[in-house]
């Protein structure tokens, strides 16, 4: 169990730097099955999801080497296909490995991952996509078990833009015989990044990025190297910190393309934002005005930034809107940000927020990933100290918060503590 106890009312002051993207490095990890071989991967974050995906990997037989960013995946020796179900549960996003293990052996066996804290998140649409490319998907058994002899091109169309099944369909793709064409896909930069890590190994993947991606089947693939593109959510999560703590800080090393509907917003809040290539610099301003805004699939606003967002506009003067469309459960972190004082009041998908000039710290509970990071906001705020319990899920996806955090002058401490 890990907590974060923060003394707050310091304002972010100097520079960060931005670790590798978690929703890059998972499917990118994944993919590291389809080449049989061996592959480097640099700036892959050091992160609790990568972590449990590399347990996955070593489950099915791969040979794993870690040095900092720097890891080595040997998927030769790969001896089983059926992903172990304590593993998958632990960590939703799993799901994107089905793809690679079936465009390897044509079989696979996993669980059903359940519900989770943000919402249902159902994988039907991997499984329709699955089907239509000729795999046969037994689910009669509580475990999903996807066979087929070969797996035919086709043409797909989602219903909806799903990251995770844009992923999984481009994966199990990539050894067809002929051209699978998949419409209404996943715009999110990490897709592209996965597209550029595959025509990298030697597949023939385009489009990602627009809404039509093509898969032309290749035999084989090689050995490579590969450096993972820079988190746009982390990114913004300390853009985000700086702006609600009045701070001033110069993030580095990371690609201010992705994040444009986060800048934009944070402009409109009345921050001043300075953009280069790989680097940014935000000044806040004396107190942010409040401002509306909806969660959208690329390239609208990243509902990863939502409950970051949300818990910066408490402490913003006037009354926000905030819409979340991708997810049904994903104001988990309102009741804490309520009892540090915060004005929120839920109506089905949005929520009304009401700007105070003032949080207060007390003790907190994390209840999913990005709603822990949004309580770091509140505490780095709060007058007082504030004490965030269940910060595991914060570990989920951000790579040494801690560390960052102190080095940008916020008082904050992680405290481990054992369970028996
Ligand atoms: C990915 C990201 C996550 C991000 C989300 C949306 C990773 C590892 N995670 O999650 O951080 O919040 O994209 O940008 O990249 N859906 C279905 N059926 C399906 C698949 C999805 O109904 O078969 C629904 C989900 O329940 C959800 C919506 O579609 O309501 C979006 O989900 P999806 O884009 O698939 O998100 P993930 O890939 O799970």
């Amino acid at each position: 169990m890990t907590k974060y106890v923060i003394n707050g009312e310091n304002k972010l002051e100097g520079s960060v730097d931005i670790s590798g993207s978690k929703n890059s490095a998972l499917p990118i990890i994944a993919a590291c099955i389809l080449n049989g071989g061996k592959t480097n991967l640099y700036n892959v974050p050091n992160i609790n999801d990568t972590e449990g995906m590399l347990e996955i990997l070593k489950n099915l037989g791969c040979n794993i080497k870690k040095k900092g960013k720097k890891i080595c995946i040997d998927s030769s020796k790969i001896n089983k296909y059926d992903i172990d179900s304590k593993l998958m549960n632990k960590m939703r996003s799993s799901v994107i490995i089905v793809g690679a293990i079936l465009a390897r052996f044509k079989k696979a066996s996993f669980s059903y991952p359940g519900g989770c804290e943000i919402g249902a998140r159902p994988i039907d649409l991997h499984i329709k996509g699955f089907r239509k490319m000729g795999i046969n998907i037994d689910e009669s058994t509580g475990y999903i078990v996807g066979k087929c002899d070969k797996i035919k091109p086709t043409e797909i169309q989602l219903d909806f833009p799903s990251v995770g099944a844009t992923e999984n369909l481009i994966l199990v793709s990539v050894f067809t015989d002929g051209e699978t064409v998949i419409r209404n896909v996943a715009m999110e930069p990490e897709i592209e990044d996965l597209q550029n890590f595959l025509n990298k190994m030697g597949a023939k993947v385009s489009g990602a990025g627009s809404n039509v991606i093509r898969i032309i089947g290749v035999k084989k693939l090689k050995e490579i190297s590969y450096t993972i593109m820079p988190d746009r959510i982390e990114t913004g999560t300390f853009l985000t910190y700086a702006a609600m703590s009045g701070g001033n800080v110069e993030v580095c090393k990371c690609n201010t393309e992705h994040i444009i509907p986060i800048l934009t917003k944070l402009e409109e809040s009345g921050c001043r934002i300075y953009n280069e290539k790989n680097r940014l610099a935000l000044i806040a301003p004396k107190r942010l005005k409040a401002i509306d805004f909806q969660t959208l699939p690329y390239p609208g606003f990243p509902t990863d930034m939502q409950s970051v967002f949300l818990s910066m506009l408490t402490v913003a003067k006037g009354t926000s809107t905030v819409t979340e469309n991708i997810f049904e459960n994903r104001f988990k972190c309102v009741s804490e940000l309520s009892k540090m004082g915060a004005k929120i009041s839920v109506l089905g998908s949005s929520c009304v927020i009401k700007g105070v000039k003032r949080l207060h710290g007390t003790i907190v509970k994390a209840a999913d990933l990005r709603g822990g990071a949004a309580l770091i906001g509140a505490g780095i705020k709060a007058r007082g100290t504030t004490v965030i319990e269940n910060g595991d899920f914060i570990e989920r996806g951000y790579d040494n918060i801690e560390f960052k955090l102190k080095n940008l002058n916020i008082d904050i401490k992680k405290i481990k503590e054992h369970v028996n």
